[in-house]
């Protein structure tokens, strides 16, 4: 039997792209379901199209700003690229504009986003200040499938550490990233692998035998 085609996927990003590397390089493997066939940035000088671009990748910008208020008007410009690549998944990875149900309805549980936290807590923005003003012991990152509401959705994959005592914001960043870049080539595959089974809001993995790759607890 021929191995199943790999998944298209476009990477949505409007800043330097580290997650979107992680994904690249990771796609690299002979045996990853997943190729980038896409980084799409709604900021023409975000640092990850050149990285992008050095790796190969195709990239396009569509500038959110030329559409003043008009999302559904920005959306479907996002669209027709995604379609003109024939895309079958979309990741977020520090894009930072909401979408609409418009778009997220033509890409039903076909869209994740990294957030760097534990959800549902911490939703939104600053959420290593946050989780160090709240004395967090626990910190870490989720990927989750996108729905309408700002970061909800299925988990797919979480990475927990241990806050240490002297830890700051930037030290917190920097330790969270790291894990983040390991579980979101694990939660793309298993999306990519046809593994994530989404029912009553959340998401059952099949043929989860081995949970290390997207359920991970730091030690350090
Ligand atoms: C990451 O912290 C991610 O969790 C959040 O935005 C940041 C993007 O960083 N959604 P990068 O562009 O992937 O380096």
């Amino acid at each position: 039997m021929s191995p199943a085609p790999r998944k298209r996927v476009a990477i949505l990003i409007s800043g330097r792209g580290s997650n979107m590397t992680a994904l690249i390089e990771a796609a690299r493997a002979a045996d990853y379901p997943a190729e980038i066939a896409l980084v799409l940035s709604n900021r023409p000088d975000a640092a990850g199209l050149a990285r992008a671009r050095a790796a190969g990748i195709p990239t396009a910008t569509v500038d959110h700003t030329a559409f003043g208020k008009d999302r559904e008007a920005f959306e479907r410009a996002i669209g027709a690229e995604l379609r003109a690549r024939r895309i079958d998944i979309v990741c977020l990875a520090g894009f930072l504009r909401l979408l609409t149900p418009y778009f997220i309805a033509q890409w039903p549980n076909r869209i994740l986003n990294i957030h760097p936290a534990l959800l549902p807590a911490f939703k939104g923005l600053d959420t290593h200040a946050r989780a160090l003003a709240a004395g967090v012991k626990i910190h870490g990152a989720t990927v989750h499938v996108v729905v309408p509401e700002m970061d909800a959705g299925p988990i797919v994959a979480q990475a927990a550490l241990a806050v240490r005592e002297d830890e700051t914001e930037a030290s917190l960043a920097e330790r969270v990233l790291a894990l983040e870049h390991r579980i979101y080539p694990a939660a793309l595959r298993l999306l990519a692998e046809d593994r994530l089974i989404v029912t009553d809001g959340r998401c059952v993995i099949a043929d989860a035998a081995n949970s290390d790759d997207f359920i991970v607890i730091s030690d350090r």
